[in-house]
């Protein structure tokens, strides 16, 4: 079945207020009306509004990096989904940043995922394993656990919902997983997909891969049967690069 492909730019916490807007006017300008392929950019928090006024109209998504779950109140610091409702359609949960740098834990993930699925956006639902659990041979208990907890009370899953797959150990590091290793391991992810929520709704699940993907090899990454998108970090922070690689997952899946 055919599913849209969906590609994330992850700005994480990189680019001060002017370059971030030149970097919005200029995707706009290379990507507005893109054909096959779904673009979303995440930048900083405080650049959200900037991104939403810069981009409306156009074929590209504003996402949040992260997000919590209580609606409002004494929660210094944080940023609820209800007021990120107002403003973007997609939120990064789970990130593994999240996970290891912040201590997030996997209920708290659900949390999160349950708050952005209730009102209506799209999350880009990460999990991934560290370098030694793929080492030990844990990869898939790992993201087993990751997807099966993230899940909880996640009935049904929306169609077209997003995973992205990111194994820590190519995060940041220029250390991309091999075509193989990420087709294989996006295919796990599906079954486990499957084993939870159904043939029908694993086969219309998007599953992205992550780390250090670019503009070299995006269009190998996405032209493996279980790879639906990619999320970008690095790569995502100048419009040639992105642009290069979103040109190169629309040309991939035609
Ligand atoms: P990277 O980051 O592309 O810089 O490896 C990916 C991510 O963390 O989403």
């Amino acid at each position: 079945m055919a599913r849209t492909p969906i590609i994330g730019g992850n700005w994480k916490l990189n680019l001060g207020r002017t370059p971030a807007r030149d970097l919005l006017t200029a995707l706009r300008a290379s990507l507005d009306g893109i054909a096959g392929v779904e673009v979303v950019v995440c930048p900083p928090a405080p650049w959200l509004g900037d991104a939403a006024d810069i981009l409306r109209g156009s074929s590209i998504g504003v996402g949040a990096q992260n997000v919590y779950w209580q609606p409002q109140g004494a929660f210094t610091g944080e940023v609820s989904a209800a007021l990120l409702a107002g403003v973007v359609d997609y939120v990064i949960v789970g990130h593994s940043e999240r996970r290891h740098v912040f201590h997030e834990t996997a209920e708290e993930t659900n949390k999160k995922l349950q708050t952005v699925l209730g009102l209506g956006m799209q999350p880009f639902f990460a999990v991934g394993e560290l370098r030694e659990e793929r080492e030990s041979g844990r990869t898939n208990d790992v993201l087993k656990r990751q997807l099966l907890v993230g899940f909880t009370d996640i009935e049904p899953l929306p169609e077209g919902f997003v995973v992205a797959y990111e194994p820590v150990w190519a995060i940041g590091t220029g250390l991309t997983a091999t075509p193989e290793i990420a087709q294989q391991t996006c295919a796990d992810i599906r079954a486990i997909v499957a084993g939870r929520y159904g043939e029908a709704t694993a086969e219309a699940c998007r599953i992205q891969y992550g780390g250090s993907a670019n503009a070299e090899n995006a269009g190998n990454l996405m032209s493996q049967p279980d790879i639906d998108g990619l999320l970008v970090g690095g790569a995502a922070l100048q419009a040639e690069s992105f642009t290069a690689i979103c040109k190169a997952a629309a040309a991939a899946t035609v």
